[in-house]
């Protein structure tokens, strides 16, 4: 069921449990009320008869009769006067013989002084007033009956008065509660329709929403996620376009190689170039395409992360970089604080090496390149500082760019894809770390990765 009628019919429900709890409350106050009034003017006018009858009581009940029967007129009602014992001592309608012992409800032994009302079948309503007296040589008490006609008909047409009013008041809390619920809702049912109209090929959602409550979390919540999806499928897209781009250049220049190759079968030193730079090109295609997959499985892979101490991390890059350190007579210093590492070894490895072989390919020989690695509060920090090329103002924004390469590390060294920053930038995302990095150019560089302890 729709949302806006279930709010509708919750709203309704307890507007009607209320108005019917407050209409029995407000009927049942006022019936009290009214019927204190003609219990009020009852004893007043039961005193004022008993100040006459005290006189004949307990003397002559014939007496007392003669009495009755003329204030009974007055009253419009039936007067009875009755023993200590509340039994007929004489009644106005003569039709009580004395001692009879009469059984009503306001003879009750508890019932002393006040009024019972109650439906009787010759009127609507009779109201029944017992009061106390005393007099010269006894007591006993004077019952009045009345009719009370006139008090149901008050009762009656206030409770019309009532239904109406309720009548009315529940129809406009029934509008106003369907505006409501439907003003709550319309919201939802917008969205609704602006997601129906998201299709892979056509991904928008705006919606204007002025209030501050979570529908506006949601619509920003969906909003975001719209967005970056987008930005997803955009940096998808240029990736692929990108990848395939690069892998066309060293294919275009096999291709070219191979064309001009026939050509130059006579001279053996140019044949010699031409296979080496054959080699050049397939060996770059493959790293690139090694590269490729990597970043690929990275994205796809869950992490499986174990311990790694700090030891076993320099024996791995001494071991990796054993040939190249001594080709190029570089110094690997190492400062290690004895922590363990909890990271996934296989990407935390390759991007460690990618961070090192960066250090080294774009350092002059002979130089020092220091390996730190670090304990900081709740991190672990690990920094790969040269005393290379460094790092230009305007290339610096771009470096974790797939295939991005500035001029200067082009220049200095043309092996590379640029490809192996996004690696190590995909890694700390995924060990949920960051990565600094502190550059200036011809002095060194300094790539710092934290990455948290556990
Ligand atoms: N230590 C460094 N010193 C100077 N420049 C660096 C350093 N590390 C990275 N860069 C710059 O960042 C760019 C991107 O680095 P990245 O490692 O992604 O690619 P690459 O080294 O060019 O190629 P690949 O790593 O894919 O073989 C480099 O081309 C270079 O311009
Ligand atoms: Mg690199």
């Amino acid at each position: 069921m729709k949302i806006k009628y279930q709010l509708w019919g919750i709203f309704s429900s307890l507007f009607i449990v209320v108005c019917l709890t407050t209409y029995m409350f407000i009927l049942n106050t006022y019936e009290q009320r009214l019927q204190a009034g003609y219990e009020q003017m009852s004893i007043a006018q039961g005193y004022t008869i008993l100040d006459q009858l005290s006189a004949t009581y307990p003397d002559s009940p014939n007496r007392s009769i003669g009495y009755l029967e003329r204030y009974g007129e007055n009253l419009n009602g039936r007067l009875v006067m009755l023993d200590h014992e509340k039994k007929v001592f004489a009644d106005s309608f003569q039709q009580l013989k004395p001692n009879t012992t009469l059984h009503l409800d306001i003879l009750d032994q508890d019932f002393e002084l006040g009024s019972l009302f109650t439906e009787a079948e010759s009127f609507d309503y009779v109201q029944y007033t017992l009061i106390p007296f005393q007099a010269i040589e006894g007591e006993g008490y004077l019952l009045i009956v009345q009719e009370a006609d006139q008090l149901k008909a008050e009762l009656e047409s206030y409770k019309t008065w009532m239904i109406q009013t309720l009548l009315i008041v529940v129809l406009a809390f029934f509008l106003i509660a369907y505006f409501v619920s439907f003003w709550f809702s319309k919201p939802i049912e917008q969205i609704i329709v602006q997601l129906k109209k998201i299709t892979p090929h056509k991904r928008t959602f705006s919606f204007k929403y002025p209030r501050r409550d979570e529908i506006k979390e949601l619509i920003d919540t969906i909003q975001n996620m719209v967005e970056e999806l987008n930005l997803y499928d955009e940096r998808q897209q240029r990736f692929l376009s990108t990848s395939s781009h690069e892998l066309k250049t060293p294919l275009a220049a096999i291709q070219l190689i191979l064309e001009n190759l026939p050509y130059v079968r006579e001279n053996e030193e140019k044949h010699g170039e031409f296979v080496q730079d054959l080699w050049y090109q397939v060996k770059k295609m493959k790293q690139m395409v090694d590269q490729l997959l990597q970043i690929n499985r990275i994205g796809n892979t869950h992490l499986q992360k174990e311990t790694l101490n700090v030891q076993d991390i320099q024996n791995y890059l001494l071991q990796s970089f054993q040939h190249i350190v001594q080709d190029k007579q570089i110094v690997l210093e190492f400062e290690l604080e004895p922590v363990n590492l909890f990271v996934d070894r296989t990407l935390f490895l390759g991007a460690l090496d990618n961070l090192v072989s960066n250090a080294i390919r774009y350092s002059p020989q002979g130089q020092l390149i220091k390996i730190i690695i670090k304990d900081d509060k709740k991190q672990n920090k690990i920094s790969i500082c040269d005393q290379g090329i460094g790092i230009s103002p305007e290339h610096l924004p771009h470096i974790f760019e797939p295939f991005y390469r500035s001029n200067d590390a082009t220049a200095w060294n043309r092996e590379g894809s640029g490809l192996g920053l996004t690696i190590v930038k995909q890694m700390v995302n995924m060990h949920k770390g960051q990565i600094d990095i502190e550059t200036e150019q011809n002095k060194g560089t300094c790539v710092h990765v934290f990455l948290p302890k556990m």
